[in-house]
């Protein structure tokens, strides 16, 4: 017992040193209360803040019922698979400003709860679409300003919920595809502002719910039909400062629930009449910053502005031209002291005239015009198509004419152009007389005896042709004989060389040797011998496989041996190679300093969005006009506005 004694209480003190060490170091590795030792905690909120750390990676140990995590203006360049593993509350994940160059698959996965994600101002070369897999709930995604060269098809798939989606600023922006925007049937909110967009309008038709888009600074000279195809929930959409020269007719058809347009700073001159008679909700309308042409073409503008909108006049443009207009408000065209203004109705140039055709041929009606006016098609039904029109053979063309692909001789009867401008309108009109394609009987007596029999087994292309003699003479007709010639001379001889060796349908084929299981007694023996050799063929060829099974397994087997040996080999060396990373830009936290470290709620607001990249980034992006962006005060409720004023057509 007295042995024993000491011996029991060195080891109790034994245990308790271990047990209070551990507990160090599980304090020293949590801080206070669990939170990492580079940020600070608010339990109450379930909120770590982590800016202006220099972190280069995300910190360990965040707590599991975090719900905002703000990791902004750190050197973080790459986001590691299962970085937020446990993380399944994380509401808010902020990445913004940093150096992130890569997201790994699986780098925000466990992040079910997640709502907003926000990577702006990084270095991002793709759009990490990856990534994006189990952001069930995500609903604001921020990719702003970073240096994505294109946008592929799908690219946003994953995330069907998102509601917001800020791609602004991606400057080095080369191609977006277009099925880049599959799948975002929920989304309200797309920015596509100063993604060096040239020309074309992307394809935005999947954007079903989108409400309001932001595509300014971007380069569209002219603006056509079709381009917001499918867009008919958008209520606000801003093309500032685009260059805009030309809207063509009917451009904004299929924006029927815009609440509010802005065209400022582009190089209009006038808009086409009745552009904003679709329009029946638009109350609010920038044209500031235009070179108006006070003429006859915008007076249906000037009388439309005063009937419509109606905020006070400074939202609108000033004439640029003709010289003594100068300065004068656009809305003020025509009014008492500008003077009368003497305009006339549209005087059509080049009225359509009677056309004889035959079906299936090319056909035009001509009705050029005032560039600003509008021009609408009557079809002899009663259809009217203008320039916007989608129907599959017939067309309006921007100059006025109308272009059918391909005359039907249901097509014939009356067409009337109708043209108008603010000062009334011109009619005109034209007799279509399609007649059904001439025949080539000469030719077809030919093809018509030579080829049935022969082709009959053959059906789709030539069957029609040898059943009804006019469907099949009028494919004729569209192209000269000499181009058919030799399809129909070669026709047979194909056809012969088919009947023999049947690849494809052999039992359709009449006449054929090698049919199925009971052939009457001639053909019988010499198919005891076919089978025969096959036989012996199948026989060999099943021994050269087993031979060849083996000795692969053998090789296999050798190859294995060898390999293991090799791997160890290698991870000698590969140990010996000196591994040399890049080294950060040690400026990239410096460039950073300067504003408040938690400014999310400020990013959020549209026209902020100008402001805050106005700040960022004043030393290399000083832009004049930008300040005035900040008057368009943004209006949210779209119904009071809508109730405002209902336009009747
Ligand atoms: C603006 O349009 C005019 C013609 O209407 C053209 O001469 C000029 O180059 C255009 N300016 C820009 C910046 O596109
Ligand atoms: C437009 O503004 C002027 C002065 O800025 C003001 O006197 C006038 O009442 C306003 N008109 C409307 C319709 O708001
Ligand atoms: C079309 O055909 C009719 C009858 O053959 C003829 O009277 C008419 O002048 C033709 N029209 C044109 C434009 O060739
Ligand atoms: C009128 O004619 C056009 C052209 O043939 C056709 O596409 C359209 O369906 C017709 N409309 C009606 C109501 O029949
Ligand atoms: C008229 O339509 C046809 C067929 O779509 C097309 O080939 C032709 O270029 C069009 N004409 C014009 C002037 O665009
Ligand atoms: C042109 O046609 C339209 C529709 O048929 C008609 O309302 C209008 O009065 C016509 N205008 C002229 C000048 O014939
Ligand atoms: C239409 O064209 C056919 C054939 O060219 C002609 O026989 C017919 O008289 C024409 N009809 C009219 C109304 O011009
Ligand atoms: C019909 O065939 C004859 C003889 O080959 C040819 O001279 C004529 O141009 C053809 N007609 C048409 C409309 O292709
Ligand atoms: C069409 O007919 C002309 C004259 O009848 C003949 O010379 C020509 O070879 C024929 N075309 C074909 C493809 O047989």
């Amino acid at each position: 017992e007295l042995q024993h004694g000491p011996f029991w209480k060195a080891a109790l003190l034994c245990v308790l040193f271990l047990m209070v060490q551990v507990c160090v170091e599980v304090a020293a590795m949590a801080g206070p209360q669990g939170c990492p030792t580079d940020c600070s905690c608010n339990n109450q909120l379930s909120k770590v803040v982590c800016t202006r750390r220099g972190l280069t990676r995300v910190p360990p140990g965040i707590p599991s019922n975090t719900r905002h995590l703000n990791l902004m203006e750190n050197a973080i360049k790459s986001v590691q698979a299962d970085s937020f593993r446990n993380l399944h509350h994380l509401e808010v994940l902020q990445l913004g400003r940093n150096a992130i160059r890569q997201i790994e698959v699986g780098a925000f996965s466990g992040l079910t709860n997640l709502n907003t994600l926000e990577l702006f101002d990084n270095r991002l070369t793709v759009v990490p679409s990856g990534a994006f897999e189990y952001l069930s709930k995500l609903r604001e995604l921020w990719l702003r300003n970073n240096p994505i060269e294109s946008i592929p098809s799908y690219a946003f798939n994953r995330v069907p919920s998102l509601m917001r989606l800020d791609l602004g600023e991606l400057r080095k922006l080369e191609y977006i595809s277009d099925g880049a925007f599959e799948g975002l049937v929920n989304l309200k909110y797309l920015n596509l502002g100063m993604c060096n967009i040239r020309g074309e309008m992307p394809n935005l038709t999947p954007l079903v719910g989108l409400e309001e888009l932001e595509i300014s600074e971007n380069l569209f000279p002219e603006i056509k039909p079709g381009s917001f195809g499918g867009l008919s929930s958008l209520k606000k959409l801003w093309i500032m400062n685009s260059q805009i020269g030309l809207i063509e007719r009917n451009a904004f058809d299929d924006l029927a629930s815009l609440v509010e347009l802005n065209l400022a700073h582009n190089n209009l001159s006038s808009l086409p009449h009745e552009l904003f008679t679709p329009l029946k909700y638009l109350v609010e309308l920038h044209l500031h910053h235009n070179p108006w042409n006070c003429g006859c073409d915008s007076l249906w503008l000037a009388r439309w502005l005063r009937e419509y909108i109606p905020t006070n006049s400074t939202c609108c443009g000033r004439c640029h031209s003709p010289a003594h207009m100068r300065g004068c408000q656009l809305v003020e065209l025509d009014r008492g002291d500008t003077g009368e203004m003497q305009c006339s109705a549209p005087f059509i140039a080049d009225a359509p005239r009677d056309l004889n055709i035959s079906a299936e041929r090319v056909a035009e009606l001509r009705c050029r015009t005032a560039a600003m006016s509008a021009v609408r098609w009557l079809l002899p039904n009663g259809t009217v198509l203008t320039h916007a029109s989608s129907h599959p053979r017939i067309t309006v063309l921007s100059d006025g004419t109308l272009n059918f692909s391909n005359v039907l001789a249901g097509d014939t009867g009356m067409y009337t152009c109708m043209v108008s401008n603010a000062a009334g309108n011109s009619n005109a009109s034209a007799y279509l007389n399609v007649s059904a394609a001439e025949l080539n009987t000469s030719n077809l007596s030919y093809f018509t005896t030579v080829t049935v029999e022969v082709l009959s087994p053959r059906s789709e292309m030539t069957k029609p042709k040898t059943t009804t003699t006019t469907a099949g003479a009028s494919t004729t007709t569209t192209a000269s004989p000499s181009v058919f010639q030799p399809v129909f001379i070669s026709t047979p001889t194909v056809l012969l060389q088919s009947t023999d060796t049947p690849p494809s349908r052999p039992s359709v084929v009449p006449g054929s040797k090698v049919t199925t299981g009971k052939p009457p007694n001639p053909a019988s023996t010499s198919l005891d011998e076919v089978m025969k050799t096959t036989k012996i063929i199948i026989g060999c060829f099943v021994a050269v496989t087993l031979l060849a099974a083996i000795m692969l397994i053998v090789f296999y087997k050798l190859r294995k041996r060898h390999q293991q040996r090799s791997t160890v080999a290698a991870a000698r060396t590969v140990e010996i190679i000196p591994v040399e990373e890049e080294l950060p830009p040690p400026a990239s936290a410096a460039n950073i300093a300067g504003q408040g470290a938690l400014t999310l709620p400020e990013i959020r607001d549209h026209n902020s969005i100008y402001k805050l990249d106005y700040n960022t980034h004043n030393s290399d992006y000083s832009y004049k006009p930008k300040l005035e962006y900040s008057t368009h005060k943004p209006n949210e409720d779209f119904k009071k506005q809508i109730t405002y004023k209902k336009k009747k057509i």
